[in-house]
């Protein structure tokens, strides 16, 4: 166990649970996580080997888990996600739509491609319309559930570093998320958000092997290093389980003091 898990007894017991963007970087580490406390764990990933890699070590750990290739941002597929893990666990109790995409060619206002901008508002934006949507009907048949989205700490702060699509997009995301909250909450359903600091997986890969990119952030955050994908999952962990059970329309800020400092420690 590393220094980030947190130790107590399964969290998640049957929780039937959809992980989207679940075949690397924060999702996997989720879904491994989510597996190892109880819950059933559909896999989803636009990438299938992935997918099936990831629920084939949470079966190998001891856990519960079913593989499905799909793209969050097309309606069919996420209809047919969706059903198939009801059709395969019975119902449904928590999505956490994190898959999500931040294209290099993203930047300012008058060089951002019309087609970036379109690609990320339709991953990062509809991807969580679509997953919340048919999760909904699901969990108002298995009388509540929880939803958990991912936006990022740049939802809240503006960079000169720009990329306005992303940005843009998880601002969406908040926004979407607190009205599905305030929706539901008298059904039993709720709705969070998380917003993740720069975090050390595949999706920033490119951009943090640039010792200047790296550095350029690197000095705004207040603990002196970037996000491990496990920090995210143990916000996703508590925000999936009853433990958050009077949280809803909120978002979770795990950015390691990022939007809470003015001026970092030297
Ligand atoms: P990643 O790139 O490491 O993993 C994303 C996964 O989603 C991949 O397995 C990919 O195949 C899958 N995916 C991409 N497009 C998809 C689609 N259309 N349908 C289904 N699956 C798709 O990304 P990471 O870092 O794990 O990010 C997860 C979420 O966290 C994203 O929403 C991202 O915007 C957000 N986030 C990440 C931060 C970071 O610094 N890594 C910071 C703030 C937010």
């Amino acid at each position: 166990m590393n220094s980030t898990e947190i130790s107590h007894p399964k969290r998640l017991q049957d929780k039937v649970t959809i992980i989207t963007g679940g075949g690397g970087g924060i999702g996997e580490c989720a879904a491994e996580l989510f597996g190892s406390h109880g819950a059933k764990v559909t896999v989803v990933d636009v990438n299938q080997d992935q997918a099936e890699r990831v629920a084939k070590s949470i079966e190998s750990a001891g856990g519960v888990a079913l593989a499905i290739s799909a793209d969050v941002s097309q309606d069919d597929q996420v209809r047919d996600m969706v059903e198939a893990t009801v059709s395969h666990f019975g119902r449904l109790d928590v999505i956490f739509n994190n898959a999500g995409i931040f294209p290099a060619d993203d930047g300012g206002v008058l060089d951002t491609p019309l087609s970036t901008w379109d690609k990320v508002m339709e991953v990062n934006l509809k991807g969580v319309f679509l997953g919340t949507k048919y999760a909904v009907a699901k969990m108002l048949d298995s009388g509540g559930g929880s939803i958990v989205n991912v936006a990022s700490f740049v939802a809240l702060m503006g960079a000169a570093t720009a990329q306005v699509a992303y940005t843009a997009s998880k601002g969406g995301v908040l926004a979407f998320t607190r009205e599905v909250a305030v929706e539901y909450a008298r059904r039993g359903i709720r709705a969070n958000s998380i917003c993740p600091g720069p975090i050390e997986t595949p999706l920033l890969a490119e951009l943090l092997s640039d010792p200047e990119r790296r550095n350029r952030r690197l000095v705004h955050i207040p603990i002196g290093r970037f996000g491990r994908a496990q920090e995210i999952a143990n916000g996703a962990l508590f925000l999936a389980s009853d433990e958050s059970s009077f949280m809803t329309g909120s978002q979770l800020v795990i950015d390691g003091g990022i939007t809470a400092a003015y001026v970092t420690p030297q």
